[in-house]
């Protein structure tokens, strides 16, 4: 029975398994990285770029601050599919510390698809033009730095804005968004999200995050093997 009780314990130990991050812009103004990592953070996207016109302005900031304070991170890209091609918007950010190398601290570049800031929600694009433009800006990040990037976004907004298309699944990472105490459905073609932001605010900086996995599954991610 006692063995019984361990094994069962082990295995909901493995299947719960998450490691703390965090999502920060310049919106959290400065932020005490060794502080953030000492309170249990372990990895974090860090906003770089948003089209082909702003730079986050404490981008190297917390980038250098996380590392220094040894938390693995990674650069996002606000999209802004009406404004320009996937492919100029995938060289602005890797351009702008958008970029990967297999030093096991460098998750994927996150490419953040999401709700337009205002008016309507898919940015005016056809869901064929959306795919589209999601193909090229993966596409081009992967010819540039050998990784395909992570993908933040909403199940709604997948659906209402791709057509509920499948495909991304096998190349990108799912970075998912979801305010909740459950995951709830992914978009089309997930079976696992590798990345969760289950809210806008919390005990940490940013929006708070978990990985879906251990610490090592995590370095693994980060070097991309
Ligand atoms: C963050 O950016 C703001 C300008 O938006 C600047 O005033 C501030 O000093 C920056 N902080 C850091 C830590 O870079
Ligand atoms: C950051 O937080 C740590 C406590 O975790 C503190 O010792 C340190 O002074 C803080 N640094 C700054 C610049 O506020
Ligand atoms: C989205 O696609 C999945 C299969 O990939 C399907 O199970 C689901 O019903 C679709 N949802 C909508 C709203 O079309």
């Amino acid at each position: 029975m006692m063995k019984l009780l361990i094994f069962l314990s082990s295995v909901i130990t493995v299947a719960l398994a998450t490691v703390q991050g965090i999502d920060v812009s310049h919106f959290q103004g400065s932020i005490n990285w060794s502080s953030v990592r000492s309170s249990g953070v372990r990895w974090a996207y860090i906003k770089a770029t948003e089209g082909t016109t702003f730079r986050d302005p404490n981008f190297s900031a917390n980038y250098v601050g996380a590392t220094n304070a040894g938390v693995i991170r990674g650069a996002y890209h606000f999209a802004h599919p009406d404004s320009s091609s996937g492919a100029a918007q995938a060289n602005f950010f890797v351009d702008h510390g958008g970029g990967w190398s297999a030093d096991g601290i460098t998750l994927p570049g996150a490419l953040d698809i999401e709700y337009a800031p205002s008016g309507n929600i898919c940015y005016g694009l056809s869901a064929s033009a959306m795919v589209a433009w999601i193909r090229d800006f993966s596409n081009t990040y992967h010819a540039r730095t050998g990784r395909f990037p992570a993908i933040y976004t909403t199940t709604d907004w997948w659906r209402s804005c791709t057509g509920n298309a499948s495909g991304f699944q096998n190349d990108n990472p799912l970075w998912i968004a979801r305010y909740s105490t459950a995951i709830g459905t992914l978009p089309a073609g997930y079976t696992v999200a590798s990345f969760w932001q289950y809210a806008d605010s919390g005990p940490f900086p940013g929006d708070q995050d978990r990985w879906n996995g251990d610490l090592a599954g995590l370095q693994r991610m980060a070097r991309g093997s």
